[in-house]
């Protein structure tokens, strides 16, 4: 088997002709630097169990183990991106970045496909490179030397409000509403130096990104809102991944946004998620 990265269109880089179960080192450090590169980084055709998916994850760092959403019962590294047929809002519905709530947001995660449904479930990417590079100088120097501030009570905290977790989303699936409670906002710049490739990358996003610093939820929005719908409406920054049996993606969650498309209802989807620890972002 040779190893080969394809980019994909918009994000992303599809890696084939490896078996993540027996990474060789050299083969790892290729994927190690495929993901730094492209922010998201795609397999197909994986045949691996938990053990497998933990001992990959490992490679990249410290394991996060998930404060809110529901554990794999047997694996507690593994969180359950589950919906049910009855259910009918999903996790992750809505563009996002995960972990800009905690003061060293996680690195990444990789999410495995275990039961996918007959049509639909998609997942979109968007690179934050490409939206940072393409932003034009009006906004750019707007958003110069400036920090936003993130937050996890709104969405993992006590009624919360927002599509990433909304109630029926909520029913086992996520948890802890009390520590979410207890989270501190942290504040991060606007735009960071990736701690990986050395490259700018736009750091806010929809559901996390609360304000800038020193200004209210309102000041902010004028502002806030250009920057995403600069994303929103940028195509050309945008992959959409669709799942197969044997699928696992791996993002980056300094560089990149992504939103789990809920268009299945009445079927079931069950994805594993490990995410890898990260450091503070500058
Ligand atoms: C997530 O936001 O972590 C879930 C992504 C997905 O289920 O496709």
């Amino acid at each position: 088997m040779t190893l080969t990265i394809t980019p994909t269109q918009g994000v992303g880089a599809e890696i084939t002709g490896i078996d993540l179960k027996a990474l060789s080192d050299a083969e790892f450090q290729a994927i190690e630097q495929a993901f730094a590169e492209h922010g998201a980084i795609f397999f197909r055709d994986q045949d691996t169990n938990e053990d497998d998916h933990i001992a990959f994850a490992q490679r990249f760092g410290d394991i996060n183990i998930n404060r809110f959403f529901g554990a794999h019962p047997g694996y507690p590294q593994i969180a359950m991106v589950a919906k049910e047929p009855g259910d009918t809002d999903n996790i992750g519905g809505g563009w996002h970045t995960d972990h800009s709530y905690d003061f060293e947001p996680a690195l990444g995660s990789v999410l495995v496909a275990r039961e996918l449904p007959a049509t639909g479930g998609d997942t979109m990417f968007a690179s934050m490179y490409a939206a940072y590079e393409t932003l034009d100088d009006e906004l750019k120097s707007a958003i110069e030397g400036r920090n936003a501030v993130h937050s996890g009570r709104h969405i993992f905290g006590e009624g919360a409000d927002t599509h990433y977790n909304q109630s029926d989303a909520g029913e086992g699936r996520i948890g802890n509403s009390d520590v979410a409670e207890t989270l501190k906002d942290p504040v991060h710049p606007v735009v960071i130096t990736h701690p990986l490739s050395g490259k700018k990358a736009l750091y806010v996003n929809p559901a996390f990104t609360v304000s800038f610093e020193g200004e209210s939820r309102d000041e902010s929005a004028p502002l806030m809102s250009k920057l995403f719908a600069h994303v929103f409406s940028s195509h050309a920054l945008h992959t959409r991944f669709v799942w197969k049996p044997g699928s696992i993606a791996m993002w980056d969650n300094c560089s990149t946004w992504h939103w789990a498309l809920n268009d299945y209802q009445g079927q079931r989807r069950i994805m594993h998620r490990i995410t890898i620890e990260g450091c503070a972002l500058h």
